[in-house]
């Protein structure tokens, strides 16, 4: 795989080079305006994390006298501009970021002329219907344009690592047609993903999140691995039911059932013994913490209670290899906070930062617990990495092979 380096090493000066980035941040509720308005800062960034995980690699080129144009995503628009996904509340997080204010520009209408350690971000890229299409020539065609923004002696740097395991037109099609680079945050992710193929034991998954079937096949994947997997968040409904609990009216994938009750007999499934149920789904609801096998018909499951944290807190404790993805609960709202915030300290506690010689390496994995670290107020250096791939994290432990760095290695 050619990097980063390599094509500083070559001289950028002066060149053109395209930098694919994840800049997919998560932005709070749109607000009601009508459908024609100006997108900017219509919507507000909750987590900024990928923004400044893009800056180093694009600093790096600009710095080296590169004109960079910037392409990223926002959003799942339906291959048409949607005001509320434009990145231009991303332009101005970077501008303010990095103190100089970045031009956005569509691709439609042509990048302005740039000089040497210009930058430039192109608007969402899903906006063009070829970036996302499962037709090979149809991505073929955006790619080509994409390529042609940098001239003769252009080159291409994947550093959206959590994109990689797409095969779109900026990711995996535009490597093919120019000189094509992993930077600096694809390189840093694979390491130490990679480091968790070969993990220190005992090693512990913590996994999270609504939808039990989109973690089944990730899950089959780290049981043999794994001396411990750590399961809360809404997906553990689907566990319990399988355990023979009544859920209420919690998330529940029904047919999911018999898959989830095969998983269990591995042995090494820990769930939670108790839950935050509430009869509303908001945060003004009435809750009540519950044992499992207590959950009240019509009360939902927002949160894992104490008793789990701290069952769960003791495996971790005894860890020195931990992978989290997905939060407890529903972080967002006050009273279905507590279960993220203890599990993500548990790991803090178990990776021992600031003591001398760390203890456990402890990664988070995904957008979702990425933001609740920080939302949550935790030390992101009480981790020993914070990923910046959520899907493309897993589909890596998975053992999949993720489009956008194959393309890099052939
Ligand atoms: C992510 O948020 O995981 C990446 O930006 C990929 O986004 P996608 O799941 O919409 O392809």
């Amino acid at each position: 795989m050619r990097t980063l380096d390599d094509l500083i090493a070559e001289g950028v000066e002066g060149r053109t080079v395209l930098v694919r980035s994840d800049l997919n941040v998560p932005l709070d509720a749109p607000p009601d305006v009508p459908p024609d308005a100006k997108a900017d800062g219509h919507r507000r960034i909750t987590d900024d994390g990928r923004i400044r995980a893009s800056v180093p690699t694009i600093s790096e080129l600009s710095g080296a006298g590169a004109q960079v144009i910037v392409v990223a995503h926002l959003g799942r628009p339906k291959g048409a501009p949607d005001p509320a996904l434009s990145l231009a509340p991303v332009a101005a997080r970077r501008g303010a970021l990095v103190g100089a204010p970045v031009r956005l520009a569509e691709l439609a209408k042509g990048v302005p002329d740039l000089a040497a350690g210009d930058v430039v971000l192109l608007e969402n890229i899903r906006f063009d219907p070829r970036e996302t299409s499962k037709n090979a020539d149809e991505r073929a065609g955006l790619a080509r344009e994409l390529a042609a923004l940098t001239g003769p002696d252009g080159a291409f740097v994947s550093d959206g690592f959590g994109v990689v395991h797409r095969k779109q037109a900026s990711v995996y099609d535009v490597a093919r047609d120019i000189p094509a680079y992993a930077g600096g945050l694809v390189l840093a992710e694979v390491e130490v993903l990679r480091r968790l193929t070969g993990p220190g034991r005992p090693y512990t998954v913590v996994l999270g999140g609504s939808k039990v079937s989109d973690k089944l096949a990730v899950i089959e994947a780290l049981l043999p691995k794994v001396d411990a997997l750590l399961v809360g968040g809404g997906m553990c409904f689907t566990f319990l039911a399988a355990q023979g609990y009544g859920v209420g009216g919690s998330l529940l994938e029904a047919d999911r059932i018999d898959t989830c009750r095969t998983l269990l007999e591995s042995g090494k499934i820990v769930l939670p013994t108790d839950i935050v149920v509430a009869d509303d789904f908001s945060a003004d609801a009435r809750t009540r913490t519950v044992p499992v096998d207590a959950i009240p018909d019509g009360w939902k499951g927002l949160d894992i209670g104490p008793g789990s944290v701290g069952a769960f807190a003791e495996v971790l404790a005894g860890s020195a290899t931990v992978f989290w993805n997905g939060p407890m609960g529903v972080f967002e709202l006050a009273p279905f906070a507590e279960g993220t915030r203890g599990v993500a300290q548990a790991i803090v506690d178990a990776t021992g930062a600031g003591a001398p010689g760390r203890r456990a390496f402890s990664v988070v994995g995904g957008g979702d617990s990425a933001a609740a670290v920080r939302a949550l107020g935790l030390p992101e250096d009480g981790f020993s990495h914070i990923s910046t791939g959520g899907g493309a994290s897993l589909e890596y432990l998975e053992g999949k092979s993720l489009p956008g760095l194959a393309v890099l290695e052939q």
